[in-house]
């Protein structure tokens, strides 16, 4: 799918041909569109990723145009290896898993993001990198919170309940660089996504995300679609490009250590979504409600008055649609292959 060309989208506070530039998580779903839209900038990037659940795949298109090392952030020796040598590091890399996945491995997702977070930020100290992004999530956020939410402070009740493990570590996150900032004055930018959809992501089975889980279900066409819980549940959904977009005008321009929401205020309920999704491909799903399994957040939804005050030239470049149908493309494409099992 040809999406309109997000590279005229800058604050101009930034001169990407003098960045040696490290993506962390770089083979993943969000960052590889990250990846392109730096070398599309006119930046040098690094990728570093284990590539324990991003793949090449997602690279091929710009492999000659890159340097790729793998290797394990979760170890302090190579993470400050992966650093060296760049001025600018994108942390994406991450344990991520859907809500399923999550609720049972609160420990790895809170170990394994808490220490490559600290790995990183140590290895940007001893590197003097001047600029670094730490993406966080809207997970550090409370089952309670208000609605919109906007940016509370990470102290603030328990995360999101279903992924409570991953939401301290993107808390925890969120005070490493809190303290990095303040004790070694390297500028840093943290950014709260809300709900990623897009071609690219790699399903996982049951640790998949709910929106690329409910794609694969219509789209297989094995009987009815399940849905956890009521389907009344509402996500705040962006296009992992624009996420990407918004990871480089974060980067560009708000380098305060201050979390900003991310998000293009696109909201659905899941119920309807399913509905959508059936839509574009001709189909009308019957849908089953599993009220056995958990329902998570009854409604997420990112207040973005910061973000329009903060990144005011941030905007959302790919409609619900035409995402959805590239999702579609490229799950049709990659089943095809073979790469998604039943
Ligand atoms: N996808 C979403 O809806 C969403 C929402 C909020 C926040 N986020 C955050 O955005 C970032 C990107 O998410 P994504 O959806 O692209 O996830 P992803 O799983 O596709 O990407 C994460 C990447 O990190 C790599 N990785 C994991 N452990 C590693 C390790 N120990 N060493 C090196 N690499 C390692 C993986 O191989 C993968 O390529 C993550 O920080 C995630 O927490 C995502």
């Amino acid at each position: 799918m040809d999406f309109p060309d997000a590279r005229t989208i800058t604050t101009g506070q930034f001169e990407w041909h003098d960045a040696q530039v490290v993506v962390t998580g770089g083979a993943g779903f969000v960052g590889s569109y990250l990846v392109e839209d730096l070398l599309a900038a006119g930046a040098r990037v690094r990728v570093v990723d284990d590539l324990s659940s991003g793949t090449l795949a997602n690279l091929s298109h710009v492999q000659n145009d890159i340097e790729f090392i793998s290797l394990d952030l979760t170890d302090r020796e190579s993470a400050a290896k992966a650093i060296s040598g760049c001025n600018v590091v994108f942390h994406l890399a991450a344990k991520a898993f859907g809500m399923l996945y999550s609720m049972a491995h609160n420990f790895e997702a809170l170990r394994d993001n808490v220490l490559m977070a600290l790995n990183v930020l140590d290895g940007c100290r001893v590197h003097d990198v001047s600029r670094v992004l730490m993406v966080s999530s809207s997970c550090v956020y409370d089952d309670d919170a208000p609605i919109p939410t906007p940016e509370l402070a990470v102290h603030l009740g328990r995360p999101e309940s279903v992924n409570e493990g991953y939401g301290w570590g993107k808390r925890i996150l969120e005070i490493q660089s809190r303290y990095a900032y303040e004790q070694f004055g390297i500028p840093i930018s943290i950014v709260r996504p809300f709900n990623a959809y897009g071609g690219r992501y790699v399903w996982q089975g049951d640790a998949s995300h709910v929106v690329p889980s409910l794609v694969k279900k219509v789209l297989d066409r094995n009987g009815p679609v399940v849905v956890w819980g009521s389907g009344k549940q509402v996500r705040d959904l962006l296009h992992a490009r624009d996420f990407a977009l918004g990871f480089r005008l974060a980067m560009e321009s708000t380098v305060d250590c201050n979390p900003v929401n991310l998000a293009g205020g696109t909201t659905v309920r899941l119920d309807d979504l399913v509905m959508r999704i059936g839509e574009l491909i001709g189909v009308e799903p019957e849908i089953r409600f599993d009220k056995e399994k958990a329902e998570g957040r009854a409604r997420k939804e990112a207040d973005l008055t910061e973000l329009g005050l903060r990144i005011p030239q941030f905007r959302q470049t790919v409609s619900l649609t035409d995402g959805l149908l590239d999702m579609i493309e490229w799950y049709n494409r990659n089943s095809v292959a073979g790469a998604f099992g039943s």
